[in-house]
């Protein structure tokens, strides 16, 4: 193993080989490899069910650590393979915005939300105000500190799990499905932030749907029921892959 962080000429995230199944239902990914260098925005896509939030669940290794479930093959995030890490180590790594922020926040104010992470990787109480304060005015969510994560709108409890996330500093970091759910002005504050960490140079991972909301990244994965079929540089013609199979009728 390198040391810590890894050497600056390893990947951000290399999956060699990977596969998963959650349990007696079968393997839900199966083979999946692809490396990422460091400062990529890469797009994960595909239809529903495909296996982009498994295949998120195994870069963090929330799969099979928390989950359980079998997995073969290998992960490493900055060169280091995360199989004998813990949980808290690997967030120091990498982190994640889940699909649905309502399973993410837990706290009874954005303040806490955003204190959390660090104070559970035993962070100096002053380093987390630090953080906590810089995230707060980075997502201009300053008025919303002392309110409950639950009362605030889709678009606002999406940024606070982004600021939860970020306050943990990852280098690496996992948005599924930033966009879901938002209306327009969610949608454009979610993507102005988004944009922003792209364009500062750290590593993301977007599972995203609709392409034109990503036509910022450089590169997109396509999934198609757990295998990686397609890593390009130009957006595929996603409607192949999301859009159920379409009825062919004879004229
Ligand atoms: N906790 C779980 N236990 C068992 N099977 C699961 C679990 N979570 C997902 N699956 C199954 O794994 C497969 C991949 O699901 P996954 O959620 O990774 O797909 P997805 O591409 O993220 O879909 P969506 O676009 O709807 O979010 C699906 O068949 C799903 O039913
Ligand atoms: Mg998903």
């Amino acid at each position: 193993m390198s040391a810590a962080g890894g050497g600056s000429a390893a990947p951000a995230v290399r999956v060699n080989g990977l596969s998963y199944a959650y349990g007696v239902a079968g393997y839900v990914l199966h083979d999946v490899s692809f490396s990422v260098p460091a400062g990529e925005t890469v797009v994960v896509t595909g239809s529903s069910g495909c296996g982009k939030t498994t295949l998120c669940h195994c870069l963090t290794g929330l799969a099979p650590k928390a989950l359980g479930g079998a997995m073969t093959g290998t992960v490493s995030i900055l060169g280091d393979d995360i199989e004998p890490l813990a949980v808290p180590a690997v967030s120091k790594r990498i982190g994640m915005v889940f699909q649905d922020p309502d399973n993410q926040l837990v706290m009874t104010t954005v303040e806490d939300e955003l204190a959390f992470g660090p104070e559970n990787l035993a962070v100096e109480p002053e380093e987390i105000r630090r953080r906590v304060d810089r995230e707060l005015g980075r997502f201009g969510l300053e008025r919303f500190a002392l309110r409950s994560p639950g009362e605030l709108s889709g678009g606002e409890k999406r940024l606070v799990a982004l600021a939860a996330v970020l306050t943990l500093d990852p280098p690496v970091l996992i948005l599924d499905e930033p966009f879901a759910h938002l209306d327009e002005r969610g949608r454009d504050r979610v993507r102005a932030a988004v944009l922003d960490l792209s364009a500062s140079g750290r590593t993301l991972l977007i599972v995203e749907h609709d392409l034109a909301l990503v036509d910022f990244a450089g590169r997109y994965l396509v999934l198609e029921q757990g295998r990686l079929v397609a890593d390009t540089a130009t957006p595929p013609a996603l409607p192949a892959y999301a859009a159920p199979p379409r009825l062919e009728v004879p004229a």
